[in-house]
């Protein structure tokens, strides 16, 4: 049962969007029936919509039920009872919404606040300003931001100033919601609570890693988003650099907020820049084109029509990174995120290196695999004799762990998680303002590169593992990209 200190009237800005409607509140209900929410936790959605309370709690009752789904009714009823609605205008001239929320939290002046802001960047300046002139910031309240934090590193920075003006930097949470899964907190686990890993765990013994954000969804409907968004923005910049830093950090001294993201961030500033010519060496865009019953990214049914810039964005990205420090110096590591692939798959790909001598013909080196979704394991490949009387002939064969088989407690979602952290004050697996601005700081040549050139993304069709060129990024060392079968 949470501690009386974990209770918090949460404020979602952007409460009747679509990650409120998705993602926050079915992992709020499922908080609410595990009994992490404290009893009289309320859910607080600002949005323009002029809802009342009944409003509110029938379109979540509408929208949100199927997608949970409800095991128990009454919890149900108790959650919905939980969630309230006040119209806020920000950035306008109307701030009688500020008054109506004032009113409610001050029933509750004790509680911490949690300001969850589900909106676009822009807001995030404006929104925090308001609602400290509303003077609802007490020492207790939080705010959480959610990514894209920025475009690049002056805008990510303009943001941090903006939000850090009201917050202090303990006070503010950056999601990213991978640092969320299951799998990535078991990678600290696997690599920090095992001894057998770490003394191999180096340029020694690894040859590559691979990273990889597959997904089979494509864009439709946020063409507005994505056209200035692009892959690199919307996964590499967050997931797939917070992937590469657990996987290549160093080991804390304690599990505690600040050791784990310190020993993030020195990952961040080791990795080698790539710029000017380089960029096209070391990195591949790819958009994907009709095949089949599926759409090109230029027809994907949206509000918006497409225009230049929906023609030079990259729906897909792979990039050979490196980190250069002592115990990586050497090892590529190859980033890849794509829409519209043949599987959704994320799954970190650790390659050892060859036997130094064989005597058996055919082997292959070892594999570590962590998979993130679609369901959370670890793999281990190794070489075995396949069983016969005649000539010694070898097969790459899994040892493999399911989480879903070895453990029956069901695998919360990412969010879930993090907003139990959030709740509870503990940011550890949020993203501190250092590593934001250490991320752009890689990325930013790599976007400048791109946007000075002429060359557009090369194309693929929908339903591939992406353009020649990010096989070629592989092939030219003579290695591949893992595309076991599931
Ligand atoms: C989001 C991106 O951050 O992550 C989306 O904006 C992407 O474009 C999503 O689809 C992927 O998340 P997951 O958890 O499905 O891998």
């Amino acid at each position: 049962t949470p501690s009386p200190a974990h209770l918090a009237d949460l404020v979602v800005f952007g409460g009747t969007g679509d990650l409120s409607m998705r993602k926050l509140l079915p992992a709020l209900y499922h908080s609410d029936r595990d009994g992490r929410l404290a009893p009289e936790t309320r859910v607080i959605a600002l949005s323009r919509g002029g809802l009342t309370d009944a409003d509110f709690r029938g379109k979540v009752d509408a929208e949100v039920r199927d997608s949970v789904p409800i095991d128990d009714l009454a919890v149900w009823e108790r959650f919905l009872g939980r969630l309230h609605h006040v119209s806020v205008d920000v950035g306008g001239e109307n701030r009688s919404g500020w008054g109506t929320l004032a009113g409610m939290l001050a029933e509750y002046e004790q509680r911490d606040r949690v300001f969850y802001l589900a909106s676009p960047p822009r807001t995030f300046g404006p929104f925090c300003r308001e609602v400290h002139e509303a003077g609802l910031v007490t020492p207790r309240s939080r705010v959480v931001l959610e990514k894209p934090l920025g475009q690049d590193l002056s805008s990510a920075r303009r943001i941090n100033d903006e939000v850090g003006a009201i917050f202090d930097e303990r006070q503010i949470f950056r999601i990213d919601h991978y640092l969320g899964k299951e799998t990535v907190q078991n990678l600290l686990v696997l690599r920090f609570a095992n001894a057998f890993l770490e003394p191999i765990w180096n340029s020694l013994w690894i040859d590559h890693v691979q990273i990889t954000a597959a997904e089979t969804v494509g864009t439709p409907g946020r063409r507005g988003y994505y056209d200035h968004a692009g892959a690199l923005r919307d996964m590499v910049q967050n997931h797939l650099l917070q992937l590469l830093t657990l996987t290549a950090m160093e080991p804390p001294a304690r599990n505690d907020r600040e050791a784990i993201r310190d020993e993030k961030v020195k990952v961040l500033q080791a990795l080698r820049p790539i710029t000017g010519g380089e960029v096209d060496r070391f990195t591949v865009r790819g958009q994907y084109t009709g095949a089949g019953d599926m759409p090109g990214y230029l027809d994907e049914p949206g509000s918006t029509p497409p225009t230049e810039a929906s023609g030079r964005v990259e729906t897909f990205t792979a990039i050979r990174a490196e980190v250069k420090n002592w115990r990586w110096a050497g090892v590529p590591f190859y980033l890849r995120t794509g829409k519209r692939m043949p599987y959704r798959r994320s799954e970190i790909v650790v390659q050892f290196k060859d036997v130094p001598h064989s005597i058996f013909p055919g082997g292959a080196p070892n594999r570590l695999v962590l998979r993130l979704q679609p369901e959370e394991g670890i793999e281990l490949h190794i070489m075995a004799k396949e069983p016969g009387a005649g000539e010694v002939t070898l097969k790459p064969v899994p040892m493999s762990l399911s989480f879903g088989k070895t453990f029956t407690a069901r695998v919360p979602e990412a969010y879930e998680r993090l907003l139990t952290d959030v709740l509870a004050g503990n940011p550890t697996l949020f993203m501190r303002r250092d590593e934001v601005e250490a991320a752009w700081r890689w990325i930013d040549p790599i976007l400048d590169a791109w946007k000075a050139g002429d060359a557009l993304p090369e194309p693929y069709p929908a339903g591939t593992t992406g353009p020649a060129g990010a096989h070629e990024l592989l092939g030219r060392s003579g290695r591949a990209w893992h595309e076991e079968e599931l």
